[in-house]
């Protein structure tokens, strides 16, 4: 295959996975000649990393497809070439689709693909007719996915064990467009994370979209669940912290809750959605959990971690949600106290049960309620924050910030710090004494210890 120095530009959408998916793709294409472009004027291949989850989120695709056509002829009048590619959730959603819809395509292939794109990219250019790969191969993808070097690495990184999802939830598309579940083998996980602290990356994000259904196999074939992993994941040297992401609350085990009692270098934070307050609307999603269990739950990992930051998803206007089910979910989220919340207006997706359900909410309706669910969580994420000033908290350095000298790191609590200090101690923890407050950020003092 030709391997002549070339520029691959990769736009990632949609969720972490997303963005580690993207990083391997970069890694899988370095050996065959591509580097980093900086813009998709400049690149030989375009990928567009899509995602599916809301009908805005797929849409987006298309109009940026128009951008890239352009692109690619006026590329073309001046004798050059560009390759334009489809992967992601919408790529496996919408397959043969996507070539009809946007015949300026070159290839389209989904998640369990990825680690094929070399020989996909030689089977085009070989031919004249789009390739279009939205198979479930049995191979293992992350065995041929290796961590490499194409991207500069910064001092937190994202790390997937786990991947797809066996729930249904009815709104959801990511079983059809992820596959079934599985669990990455530990050994190659403890060898991944190992490859990353040796680049320098001193906290790590464990991904899935189930992540605390986690069950993976060890060298001496035992089953380890989440907590498991994060004890042995946390005796690697220079890995100072972990966080994982999305868990669901039917798979909170009792190890994973007590490791955020016993184990420091995992942070306290949990992102536990439970997308409604309302036990008809949760049974009507089919989460397989009540507000009840979840309420219980959140009590249980508060007795393991006082200080856990809270997070979660919330869904309004799934078809059927009264006003009262609404309030039901407003009250969940005053009773539980986050941290930071996302939430989202109901999208009906294609080929899912709830998108054909009867008692579809009026789009204004869902406006007005985000918007009211929204206001509540501001306040609470606000106040959270708030509680912060006066406190020391250690924050690792991560980046440069916006003004001469400062840095950004994170708190325990994954708030974004900004502190007047010196660029070496990026890849540091230290201790931040918090002053201010901003709208998503915090902003604080460092000593250094003599
Ligand atoms: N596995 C995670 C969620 C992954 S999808 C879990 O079960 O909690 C990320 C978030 O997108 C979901 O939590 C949900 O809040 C939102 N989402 C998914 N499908 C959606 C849809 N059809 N409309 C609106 N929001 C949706
Ligand atoms: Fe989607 Fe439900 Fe699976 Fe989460 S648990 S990925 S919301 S189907
Ligand atoms: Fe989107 Fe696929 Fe992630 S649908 S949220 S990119 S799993």
């Amino acid at each position: 295959m030709d391997k002549r120095p070339r520029k691959v530009f990769v736009k990632t959408y949609g969720c972490q996975m997303n963005v580690y998916d993207s990083a391997r793709m970069h890694d899988v294409l370095e050996p065959l000649g591509y580097s980093e472009a900086a813009n998709p004027e400049e690149a030989d291949l375009v990928i567009l990393n899509t995602c599916h989850i809301r009908e805005k989120a797929a849409e987006k695709v298309y109009s940026e497809l128009g951008k890239l056509k352009r692109m690619k002829r006026i590329k073309a009048e001046q004798g050059g070439e560009m390759l334009i590619a489809v992967a992601g959730c919408v790529a496996q959603a919408e397959g043969e689709e996507i070539v009809r819809r946007a015949p300026a395509v070159d290839l389209v292939f989904g998640p369990q693909a990825y680690q094929r794109l070399p020989e996909l990219l030689a089977r085009r250019e070989a031919g004249s007719i789009p390739i279009v790969e939205t198979e479930f191969p049995a191979e293992d993808k992350f065995e041929k996915l290796n961590v490499g070097g194409a991207l500069k690495r910064s001092v937190a990184a994202f790390l997937t064990v786990q991947e797809g999802c066996d729930k249904f939830c009815t709104f959801c598309v990511v079983p059809y467009t992820r596959g079934a579940e599985f669990s990455r083998p530990v050994e190659q996980i403890i060898a991944e994370a190992r490859k990353l602290a040796a680049q320098g990356v001193r906290e790590i994000t464990l991904l899935g979209q189930n992540v605390n259904a986690y069950h993976g196999n060890d060298a001496n074939g035992r089953s380890l669940g989440l907590g498991g992993l994060v004890a042995e994941l946390s005796r690697i040297e220079g890995i100072e912290r972990l966080r994982y992401t999305t868990s669901h609350p039917r798979d909170m085990s009792e190890d994973l809750i007590a490791a955020h009692a016993i184990n420091p270098k995992l942070m306290p934070y949990l992102h536990l959605p439970i997308q409604s307050g309302s036990d008809t609307i949760l049974k009507s999603m089919n989460r397989g959990h009540t507000v009840e269990n979840y309420l219980r739950l959140v009590e249980r990992v508060r007795n393991a971690c006082p200080d856990i930051a809270m997070s979660g998803d919330f869904i309004v206007g799934f078809p059927g949600e009264t006003e009262a089910d609404f309030e039901s979910t407003l009250k969940v989220i005053a009773d539980v106290g986050y941290a930071s919340a996302y939430s989202f207006k109901y999208s009906p997706r294609p080929g899912t049960p709830a998108s054909e359900a009867p008692g579809q909410i009026p789009e204004a309706e869902k406006d007005a309620r985000l918007q009211t669910l929204q206001a509540l969580v501001i306040a609470q994420q606000t106040a959270f924050n708030r509680k912060m000033i006066g406190r020391t908290l250690p924050v690792l350095l991560e980046k440069t910030g916006r003004q001469p000298g400062q840095l950004v790191g994170r708190s325990p609590y994954l708030q974004p710090v900004h502190l007047l200090a010196e660029s070496h101690l990026i890849g540091k923890i230290v201790d931040a004494h918090i002053t201010g407050v901003g709208s998503n950020s915090l902003s604080g003092h460092y000593r250094p210890s003599v």
